[in-house]
This record gives structure tokens, sequence and C-alpha cells, in this order.
């Protein structure tokens, strides 16, 4: 069974409860359509039911009807999620009025049902812009213990089954964090080896990327890899890591071998941490169209709760596959 498949089989057994807060969204209502007749997760959709209703029998889609629908103008918790919001964030200027209307954004409410635990994951992004559905996210669910920032990973299925993970290659920060400190960027390798175990399946070997392999050239922007490369070790010294490589050095064996004699990592890696998020977006979007490779993500990591953007040119099955992902990583997978 493909890795995608084995994602959703998985999430069938947990039954979680995922935020679509963009119902009436073509591919979004379909995708729920879809996960509910698969048993995928439970789904909630947040909008007007009446719009729903009317978006679901426009589309022919039979399964809508078992979705719970929370209405963000008009529904019995509103009152108890502006106090959890204002409790929040008081001390940033956060007003009652301030938050009787943002409770009324769809991308706000969701955030705010999975911090009263009334849901357990949110999915967003078919229509918003990355910055949207993450601010709320930020702001509410913020990070979980031990890490301050949050990162994007990217499950990079490529048909060369020689490099990786019989071609399967983790690629992070690709969506999220724009210039991160050593320290971030050790949080984010760390964070990366979590969702590699999680959701790939399989015992992480990062190579921590840069343009100099162990000290071919001298710059700061090095420094940042290496200081970051010891500072994940100090993190969790379980995990296999390397750094600073080439992107050759990293997944060729011979030039590995050559560049980084003795290293564990040159040459096997199946996890790529890229030294920016400039990097990492401009190399998961090159492997993706000039290699074919199939990108699932983003998965993003270093939340308190799952919540996952989509890119806003996803398809009904994108969203179905990050429904499953969300569902398994809110059951601590
Ligand atoms: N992790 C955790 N919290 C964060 C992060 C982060 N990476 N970045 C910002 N925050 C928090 C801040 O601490 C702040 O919290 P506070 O209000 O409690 O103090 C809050 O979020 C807002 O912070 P700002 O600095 O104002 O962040 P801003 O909203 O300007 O930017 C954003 C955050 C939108 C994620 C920005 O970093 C960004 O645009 N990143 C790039 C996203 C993107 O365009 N990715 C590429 C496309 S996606 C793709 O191709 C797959």
């Amino acid at each position: 069974m493909d890795l995608l498949n084995k994602i959703k089989d998985s999430a069938k057994k947990y039954n979680k409860r995922i935020i679509l807060p963009e119902s009436t969204e073509e591919r979004t209502i379909t995708a729920a359509d879809e996960i509910i007749k698969e048993g995928i997760a439970q789904i909630i959709l947040i909008g007007n039911p009446k719009e729903i209703k009317n978006k679901a029998k426009e589309l022919n889609l039979s399964n809508i009807d078992k979705a719970i629908i929370i209405d963000p103008k008009n529904n019995n918790k509103k009152e108890e999620y502006i106090d959890l919001m204002v409790d929040i964030r008081k001390k940033k200027g956060l007003t009652r009025e301030k938050a009787a209307k943002l409770i009324e954004d769809p991308l706000f409410l969701a955030t705010i049902m999975i911090k009263n635990g009334d849901a357990d994951g949110e999915v967003a992004g078919a229509e918003n812009a990355t910055g949207d559905v993450l601010r709320p996210a930020f702001q509410y669910v913020k990070t979980k213990p031990g890490f301050s920032v949050v990162s994007g990973a990217f499950l990079m299925i490529l048909k060369d089954k020689n490099f990786g993970e019989d071609g399967l290659l983790v690629f992070a920060d690709c969506a999220v964090h724009p210039n991160p400190t050593d320290k971030e960027l050790a949080e984010i390798a760390v964070a990366t080896g979590e969702t590699t175990r999680a959701i790939a399946g399989f015992e992480p070997r990062i190579a921590m990327l840069s343009f100099s392999t162990k000290g071919s050239a001298v710059h700061e922007m090095v420094d940042k890899v290496v200081n970051a490369t010891r500072m994940a070790k100090e993190m969790d010294p379980s995990l296999k890591i390397d750094g600073e490589l080439q992107a050759d050095a990293a997944i060729i064996e011979a030039i590995g071998q050559k560049k980084a004699p003795g290293s564990e990592i040159a040459g096997k890696a199946n996890v790529l941490v890229f030294p920016t998020l400039e990097t990492g977006n401009i190399a998961y979007k090159l492997v993706q169209r000039l290699a074919g490779a199939e990108a699932v993500g983003p998965i993003l990591q270093g939340m308190a709760a799952p919540i996952n953007d989509l890119s806003r040119g996803c398809s009904v099955s994108d969203i179905v596959n990050l429904v499953a992902i969300t569902a398994n990583q809110a059951a601590g997978n």
C-alpha cells in the first residue's frame, strides 16, 4: 500500500474532529463529502448552514448532512469563545468588542474551537492566503512546549526510488519562517525529525544543507547551519543529523563519501533541512516541477495543535490527504 493510503487508513482509526472553515469553497466541500464518505475524519464546517446545504445540493454531495455545521454568527458557545479570546490576548490589547468581531471570522473561530477542546485540528487555505490562515493559529493555539517557531515540511515522493527512503524525502522549512536563527533552525530540524517518524513512518537521517560541506566555505551563513546542527543534537541526542552539507553531498553516496568522509548522513540523507524559507520553498517547487515529484504538504510542525495550510492551487485530493495527515497529527502520531 502506498504512503498516502496508509496515512488515510490510519486516520480512519482515530475518527478525529477536523474543521474546514472555508465551507462553501467548491474543492473544500467536495473534499468534505469524500472524507465523510470514506470515514477518514469527522468534519466540522464553519459557515451559514443554509448556504452550506445549498452548495452541497448544487454539487450533488450526499454526505454533507453528516457534517457538524457551526454558524459563526449564531452559535451557543459564542460568548464563551469571546471570553477565551480576550483572556489569551488582553495583554496585546484585545477588547471584547474586537473579539466579538473576530470570532465571526471562520479562521479565528476554528482556532478558538481547537483551543477550547471542541475540535482536534483544522485544514484551510484553499481560498485564504497562508498568512491569514497562520496568524490566528499563531496567536491563539501557539507553539507546543519546547518550540518557539512553527515551520512547514513537505513529503517529496520522487519517481527515482534511489534517493532518500525508497524515493521519499522530507523537506523543511518550505512554507513558514523566512529567516530562522541558528536556534530556530535547530528546532526546525528536530520538529522535522518528529514529522518524519510520525507521518512518513521512517527513522530520519537529517542533512542540514548549506552551500558548503564541512568547512569548504567560510561565511556567517555557514556558521548558522553548523551551530544549528550542534544545537539540534543537544535538543535531541538520539537524532541522526549532520551538517553543514551541500545538497549533492547529502543525497549522493559517492559525493558524500568524498566531501564528508565518515559522516553517517552524507550520501544517505532522507530529510533535507534548508537554511532559509527562500531556499526550501524554491527547492521543493523545482523538485516538484523538474523531477515530477509529488509534494504532499505543507505539514505544519511545532504548533500546539495540528493546523495545516493548503496552497490556493490545491486539488480535492490534496485537501483529503491533508485532512488525513492532520487527523494523524491530532492522534499524537
Ligand atoms: N512560528 C510561531 N509563531 C510565529 C511565527 C512562527 N514561524 N511567525 C510569527 N509568529 C507569531 C509572532 O510571535 C506573533 O505572535 P504575537 O502576536 O502573539 O506576538 C504573531 O505570530 C504575528 O507575528 P508577526 O511577526 O506579525 O508575523 P506576521 O503575521 O507578519 O507573519 C507569517 C507571519 C505570515 C507566517 C510570515 O512569517 C510569512 O508571511 N511567512 C511566509 C509564508 C509564506 O508566504 N510561505 C510561502 C507560501 S506557502 C507554500 O508555498 C507552500
